[in-house]
């Protein structure tokens, strides 16, 4: 797509991979986000909280590129300008969203869900009939495996649990091995078994990914012991571990009322 790889630089764990800077976005005169500004590190797993219109869903469509901000920075890397980019580019840079509702292929089975998420040629009939690379299969065994569905590989998805939709959607994601994947209420619908699962196969992504999660479920949220960003009004109103934004002054009197 003709992006300089310096722009990108080299990406390690624990260098900033993100960055939104002074991001506002306004809607009829209404900041849905107000000088927004924080960064996601590589490999971070990083949970994203607040109340409804706290402007998360509005942040992720930034980040996407569906959604061009009014005033502020947002840089991938070391200095790609993502703001410069359309949607489709933002995808094939690296950034990866999962939307709260599954949208898997109910007719094919899992192994198909996954084989067509990872070709760039989506014409259905094109995929399923080309041969596919013995590293592609490696792949595609491999997520099953993460996702927990190894054992229902020929299984159609249309039969599998709304859990299990869910991690469906979470390794049809990870087949286009995105350097960060946004993940919108991943728990939600969930029995507790499943909420449990889901913290084991997003800690375990973040060993390769950056992990952005938004997410309602407290224990689910302090289940994941990572570091915590609370947005309030458009902007970062607190960030830390659990225990931190627990014991945080501003987020006790907004939430509790203190
Ligand atoms: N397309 C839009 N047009 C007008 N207002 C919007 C639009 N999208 C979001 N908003 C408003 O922006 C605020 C933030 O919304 P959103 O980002 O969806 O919050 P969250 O995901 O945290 O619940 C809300 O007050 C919402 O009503
Ligand atoms: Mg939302």
């Amino acid at each position: 797509m003709g992006i300089n790889p310096d722009f990108i630089g080299n990406i390690e764990k624990g260098t900033r991979i993100l960055l939104l800077d002074g991001v506002t976005v306004s809607f009829d005169g209404f900041k849905a986000l107000n000088s927004l500004s924080l960064t996601i590190d590589y490999k971070e797993l990083r949970c994203i909280i607040g109340a409804n219109g706290a402007g998360k869903s509005t942040m992720m469509d930034v980040i996407t590129g569906k959604t061009k901000p009014d005033s502020g920075q947002v840089v991938f890397g070391k200095a790609v300008d993502l703001l410069e980019l359309d949607e489709p580019q933002i995808a094939e840079l690296g950034i990866g969203r999962k939307f709260q509702k599954p949208t898997v292929f109910s007719n094919h089975t899992i192994f198909e869900n996954l084989e067509l998420s990872m070709q760039d040629d989506k014409r259905f009939f094109k995929t399923l009939f080309a041969k596919l690379k013995s590293f592609q299969k490696d792949k595609i065994e491999e997520t099953m495996k993460l996702i927990g569905l190894h054992e229902h590989a020929f299984k159609k998805a249309g039969t599998l649990s709304h859990g299990q939709k869910q991690w469906l959607e979470i390794g049809m994601l990870i087949m286009q091995n995105p350097k960060i994947m946004l993940v919108d209420e991943p728990v939600a619908g969930m029995t507790p078994h499943e909420v449990e699962k889901t913290g084991e196969i997003l800690r375990e992504l973040s060993n390769e990914h950056s992990v952005v999660v938004v997410e309602h479920d407290m224990e689910f949220i302090r289940s994941l012991a990572s570091r915590v960003t609370v947005l309030h009004e458009g902007s970062v109103l607190a960030e830390g571990s659990m225990q931190n934004i627990q014991n945080n002054e501003k987020v006790r009197k907004v939430y509790l009322g203190e």
